[in-house]
C-alpha cells in the first residue's frame, strides 16, 4: 500500500507562531494526516524549526542576544503551540540540529561533486567598520521608485517593489549606518536555466491536479525564465559551506531549510528515513503557504532531482493563501497577530474552538479574515448551539429516560424519520470524506457540522420530551437513533476537533475498533455501533459560550497594538522604588561627531552635573534644549558610548508615530527633586 509523507513548512524561528500560520499550514496538513491515519494508511507527518537565515540575526542584534538564543526561545515556544493544539507530529526537529548540518552539506556535496554548481564572482556591499558582507536586509537606503528613505536591499515595504541592493540610492549599512563599499565574492550558483529546460518544464506541466493558484505561479516562474540562482551567502549564521575556500560563508537558507524535512525524519526514524524519501510507493505531499510556493514548487524539486539518488518528488502542494486579522495583514515585526501561545493561555481548553473557527475560514482559494466577532459567532452559534447542544440534550435524556442505558431501537418505530435523517447523513459523509481526499477542508467541516444539525433537527421535530408523555416505544426509538448519530459524529470530528473526540468518546464509553475506524473513513456511513443495552457514561457540556467580557479584551488588547500600547508585566511597589527619577535641568548640549541620532547633554543634579547620551539629535536642536527641566533617572549603570560615559537616562515620552518629547515638571522646581 502507498504511504503518505506530509510536510509541514518549517516554521520560521524569529517569532512565535500565529493563527494565520495555523490556518494556512499546520491545522489542514494535521487535518490531512488525522485523515489518512484513520482511513488505515501508513503516514509520516513531518515538521520543524528553520533556524538559519537573516532575519534572526537582526532579531538577534536588536534584542542584544545570539541568534542561538533566540531560536532556543522561539522553538520552545512553537513546539509548545502546536502540542497544546494537537498537531499531530510524528517527527519535530530544528534545523540547528547535528544531523541536519550534516545532511545539508552531504546534499551540497553532491550536487558540488557533480559540477553542478555554477562559481560566481560578484561585487557585494560590504561594511567596513563590522568587516562583514550585507545580506540585503542589513542595507537600507532610498528606493529608486517611490523615493521611500527607508527602503530596504531586497525591497521597499512602502510600494513593495522587489529590489536588489545596488539599486538603492544613498545606500547605508544598518549595522554601522556607514556606507558600504563594494567587494567581490564567490558563491555557488544552482543553474536553474539549464535545470528549466532539461526538467522543470515538463515535469510542472504535469501536474495537472495541482490547485489553479499553485500551477499559476509555477507557470509564470518558469514563463519569466529562471535564473542561475546563489545556493551560498556571505554570512556567519548558518551551515558552513563545505567545499575549500569557504569561510565565512554558509548555505542559502532557502537551500538547506527544505533539507530539514529530509534529516528531521533521518534524525528521528534512523531505521526507515530512506523508505519514505527514497521509496517508490511514497507520496509526498508539502504542506505551505503561498509565500513558499516558488522554493517547494520550483527550487527544492530541481534540487531534488539533481541529486545523484532518487529522491521522491512531491504529488502535490496543496498551498494555501493568507489569513488577514481584523482587516489587516497579520505581521510578526508588527505584533498585529494572535499568536498561539497566547491564545492557550487566554482560552484554556478551548483548542477545538480555535481549530474550528480556523478551518470553517480556512484560506483555500483566497485570502480570508479572522475576527473576533466572528469567532465568538462560530464558537456560540455552531459548536455550542448545533453540535453541542444536540449531543447534551440526547445525553441527558438517556440518562434521565433510561438511565444512562441506551435503549433498543423498536422495529416499526419513526421509520420515515429515521430513514430520512440516516440517509442526509451517509449523504454528508460522502461529503465529508470525498472534501477531505481533495484538500478541501472547509467543505468537509461544514459537512460535518451539517451533519450534527441533521442530529439537532430531528430531535427538534420529533420532540422526545413530548412524545414519552404519550409513546413509550417512539420514545426509544428516537433516543435510540440520536445516540447512533452522536456515535456517527464522535467518530467524524476526529480530524478537525481531536479534544472533543476524546471527550465525548470517552463520556458514550466508546472505544471504536481499529477496522470500524478505517471503513468508516474509507467512505462506509457507519451506524448502530452502540447497541441496546450499552450505558453511557456522566455526561458534561463539550463546549461552553464565549463571553462579550472575552472578545472585548481581546479587542482591546488589538487597539493597543495599533497604537502601540500594551500593558506590561505587574511589578511590586519595590520595583518602582528601586529607581532614582529625579528633576534635572539641562546646562549644555552637543552633536556626537559621527552619530547622527545622539546628544551629549549636561545636566546639573542639585548642584552636581552629570553627562548623558541621548538619542533625539533628530527630533531637537542642542540649543533649543538648554535650561529646559527633565526628568532623569539618576541610578541608572552608567553604559560608554563613542567613547563617553553616560551616566542615567532623559525620560522622554514616545508615541506609536516616532513622535518623542520630553517629560517636564509642570512648574519650575528646584533640581534634584526627587519624582515618585
Ligand atoms: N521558514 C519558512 C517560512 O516561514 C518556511 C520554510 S519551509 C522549508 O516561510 F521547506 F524551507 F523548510
Ligand atoms: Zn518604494
Amino acid at each position: 500500500m502507498s504511504k503518505t509523507l506530509i510536510t509541514a513548512a518549517l516554521p520560521y524561528a524569529n517569532g512565535p507562531v500565529h493563527i494565520g500560520h495555523m490556518a494556512g499550514v499546520y491545522l489542514p496538513s494535521d487535518i490531512y494526516a488525522r485523515f489518512l491515519r484513520n482511513k488505515g494508511q501508513e503516514v509520516l507527518f513531518v515538521s520543524g524549526t528553520d533556524e538559519h537565515g537573516v532575519p534572526i540575526t537582526i532579531k538577534a542584534g536588536k534584542e542584544n542576544k545570539t541568534p542561538q538564543e533566540v531560536v532556543n526561545e522561539n522553538y520552545e515556544t512553537i513546539a509548545k503551540s502546536f502540542w497544546g493544539l494537537g498537531i499531530s507530529f510524528d517527527v519535530f526537529s530544528r534545523t540547528t540540529n547535528e544531523t541536519h548540518f550534516k545532511t545539508a552539506q552531504d546534499f551540497f556535496t553532491d550536487l558540488y561533486q557533480q559540477d553542478l554548481f555554477i562559481e560566481q564572482e560578484t561585487e557585494q556591499y560590504y561594511d567596513e567598520e563590522n568587516k562583514k558582507f550585507l545580506a540585503d536586509r542589513y542595507i537600507i537606503g532610498t528606493c529608486p521608485k517611490c523615493e521611500n528613505s527607508d527602503a530596504y536591499g531586497d525591497q521597499c515595504e512602502n510600494c513593495g517593489t522587489t529590489l536588489s541592493p545596488l539599486e538603492l540610492k544613498n545606500p547605508k549599512s544598518a549595522l554601522s549606518g556607514n556606507k558600504p563599499i563594494k567587494k567581490k565574492t564567490t558563491n555557488w550558483y544552482l543553474p536553474l536555466d539549464k535545470i528549466q529546460s532539461e526538467f522543470l518544464e515538463e515535469w510542472i506541466n504535469k501536474q495537472t491536479h495541482w490547485k489553479n493558484q499553485v500551477l499559476g505561479q509555477c507557470k509564470s516562474w518558469l514563463k519569466d525564465e529562471l535564473r542561475p540562482r546563489a545556493m551560498t551567502r556571505d554570512l556567519n549564521w548558518g551551515i558552513p559551506v563545505p567545499v575549500k575556500n569557504a569561510a565565512g560563508k554558509v548555505l542559502y537558507v532557502w537551500f538547506e531549510a527544505p533539507i530539514g524535512y529530509i534529516s528531521a525524519t533521518k534524525e528521528k526514524r534512523p531505521h526507515d528515513w530512506e523508505s519514505w524519501w527514497k521509496g517508490k510507493d511514497t507520496n509526498l505531499v508539502h504542506f505551505i503557504g503561498k509565500d513558499n510556493i516558488v522554493f517547494h514548487c520550483i527550487i527544492f524539486p530541481a534540487m531534488l532531482h539533481a541529486h545523484s539518488e532518487d529522491y521522491v518528488l512531491p504529488q502535490n502542494v496543496p498551498a494555501n493563501e493568507f489569513l488577514n486579522l481584523e482587516g489587516n495583514k497579520i505581521s510578526t515585526s508588527k505584533n498585529w497577530a494572535v499568536w498561539l501561545h497566547e491564545y492557550l493561555e487566554e482560552f484554556p481548553e478551548k483548542q477545538d474552538e480555535l481549530r474550528y473557527v480556523l478551518a470553517s475560514i480556512m484560506p483555500e482559494n483566497k485570502d480570508s479574515e479572522f475576527t473576533w466577532a466572528d469567532y465568538q459567532a462560530r464558537v456560540n452559534g455552531e459548536l455550542v448551539a448545533i453540535f453541542g447542544n444536540f449531543v447534551n440534550r440526547t445525553m441527558v435524556l438517556t440518562h434521565k429516560y433510561y438511565d444512562g442505558v441506551i435503549p433498543a431501537l423498536p422495529a416499526k418505530k419513526l421509520e420515515q424519520e429515521i430513514t430520512a435523517a440516516k440517509e442526509e447523513i451517509c449523504r454528508l459523509h460522502k461529503k465529508m470524506c470525498d472534501s477531505l481526499s481533495a484538500y478541501k477542508f472547509r467543505d468537509a467541516l461544514a459537512a460535518f457540522m451539517d451533519s450534527a444539525r441533521v442530529g439537532n433537527k430531528f430531535l427538534a421535530d420529533i420532540e422526545p420530551w413530548k412524545l414519552i408523555k404519550t409513546d413509550e416505544e417512539a420514545t426509544q426509538a428516537a433516543m435510540a437513533f440520536a445516540m447512533d448519530i452522536t456515535q456517527y459524529l464522535a467518530l467524524a470530528c476526529e480530524p478537525f476537533l481531536p479534544f472533543t473526540h476524546q471527550k465525548l468518546s470517552t463520556q458514550l464509553n466508546f472505544i471504536p475498533l481499529e477496522h470500524m475506524i478505517t471503513r468508516f473513513w474509507n467512505g462506509e456511513c457507519l451506524f448502530g455501533n452502540l447497541n441496546g443495552g450499552h450505558k453511557v457514561g456522566p455526561s458534561t457540556l463539550l463546549y461552553t459560550k464565549v463571553e462579550d467580557v472575552d472578545i472585548e479584551k481581546q479587542k482591546e488588547k488589538l487597539a493597543g497594538i495599533k497604537t502601540g500600547f500594551k500593558m506590561k508585566e505587574e511589578i511590586q511597589f519595590e520595583d518602582f522604588g528601586k529607581m532614582q527619577i529625579v528633576v534635572a535641568s539641562i546646562t549644555a548640549a552637543n552633536k556626537v561627531e559621527k552619530a547622527d541620532k545622539l546628544l551629549q547633554i549636561t545636566l546639573d543634579v542639585a548642584g552636581t552635573s552629570r553627562t548623558v547620551l541621548s538619542g533625539i539629535a533628530m527630533h531637537h536642536k542642542p540649543e533649543d534644549i538648554i535650561g529646559k527641566q527633565v526628568c532623569y533617572l539618576a541610578n541608572l549603570a552608567p553604559r560608554k558610548m563613542r567613547g563617553i560615559t553616560s551616566e542615567g537616562m532623559i525620560l522622554m515620552a514616545e508615541d506609536a508615530e516616532g513622535n518623542l518629547v520630553f517629560v517636564s515638571p509642570e512648574k519650575t522646581i528646584n533640581s534634584g527633586a526627587e519624582i515618585a
